[in-house]
């Protein structure tokens, strides 16, 4: 394995996101159909995660399927499917090998019997693992996970096993589907555009975010590299101010 770079260990994140973005994009300017962008968007994904293993990050999380995603036409919606199906059964003993922990966020109610068994199967098998955690946002909307959550709180005040007076941030955060995963500290997007599409709005208060103009099926190693030495040079500040270090009093 390559060595770390200094860039990637000084000031490495934890946790990043990624909005894989661009696969129709890429294919429609080659003259291809829009399901080859995204074969080539899942071989970008396996390239991402062995980077990720290799820059130390502890957590991944990777856009697959939004639930504004059903609205595209059915064949493109089940070519989607098909590819998630396959991407797990070719993959998963690979993953697991690797040390990987997948987790998946996103609703679960309106999926397919077999689409779930196959999330399910893949965080079963995968749970005990610690060198990296997978998170897989599919069939994912922040909105909707901000709602469910909301109303999963609501429940217990009315059945009177908490008070409202109990409702804060960290009780709101303890109920998303990310739970117990820090947030993230660097969300990546691919294509050029330059929003969240409904992805961590919560989790994101405090991210930095790399507009990468490339499309996802050419993410590589290298674009990786390049998004965390940009966020290496961030100033992160969370509300507060950045002294020079000789100004810097602690108050005790
Ligand atoms: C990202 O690529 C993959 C998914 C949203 C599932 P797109 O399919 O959105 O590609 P563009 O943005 O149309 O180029
Ligand atoms: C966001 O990309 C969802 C995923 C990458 C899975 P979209 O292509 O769906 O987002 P918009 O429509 O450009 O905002
Ligand atoms: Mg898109």
């Amino acid at each position: 394995m390559a060595p770390k770079a200094d860039v990637l260990t000084a000031r490495a994140p934890r946790h990043v996101g990624v909005i894989m973005d661009g696969n129709g994009r890429w294919a429609l300017s080659r003259g291809l159909p829009r399901i080859e962008g995204h074969r080539r968007g899942v071989e970008a994904l396996r390239r991402a995660v062995r980077a990720a293993m290799e820059f130390g990050l502890d957590y991944l999380t990777v856009y697959s399927f939004s639930l504004e995603n059903w609205s595209r036409p059915v064949t493109e919606v089940s070519d989607l499917m098909g590819l998630l199906k396959r991407f797990i059964r070719d993959d998963l003993t690979e993953l697991y090998k690797l040390g990987v922990r997948v987790k998946v966020i996103g609703a679960r109610d309106n999926l397919k019997p077999d689409i779930l068994a196959l999330l399910e199967q893949a965080e079963t098998l995968t749970c005990a693992n610690t060198r990296l955690t997978l998170v897989v946002a599919f069939n994912y909307g922040s909105r909707q996970e901000i709602a469910t959550a909301a109303r999963q709180i609501a429940a217990k005040v009315a059945a009177g096993v908490i008070t409202a007076e109990d409702v804060d941030e960290a009780m709101l955060a303890q109920h998303l589907d990310t739970a117990g995963i820090p947030d993230p500290d660097l969300i990546i997007r691919t294509s050029g555009e330059q929003r969240l599409s409904n992805f961590l709005m919560w989790q994101a208060a405090y991210s930095e975010f790399v507009f990468l103009p490339i499309h996802w099926p050419d993410f590589d190693r290298q674009a990786f590299a390049a998004a965390l030495a940009e966020f290496a040079a961030r100033d992160r500040r969370f509300g507060g101010v950045t002294l020079p270090p000789e100004n810097v009093k602690v108050q005790r």
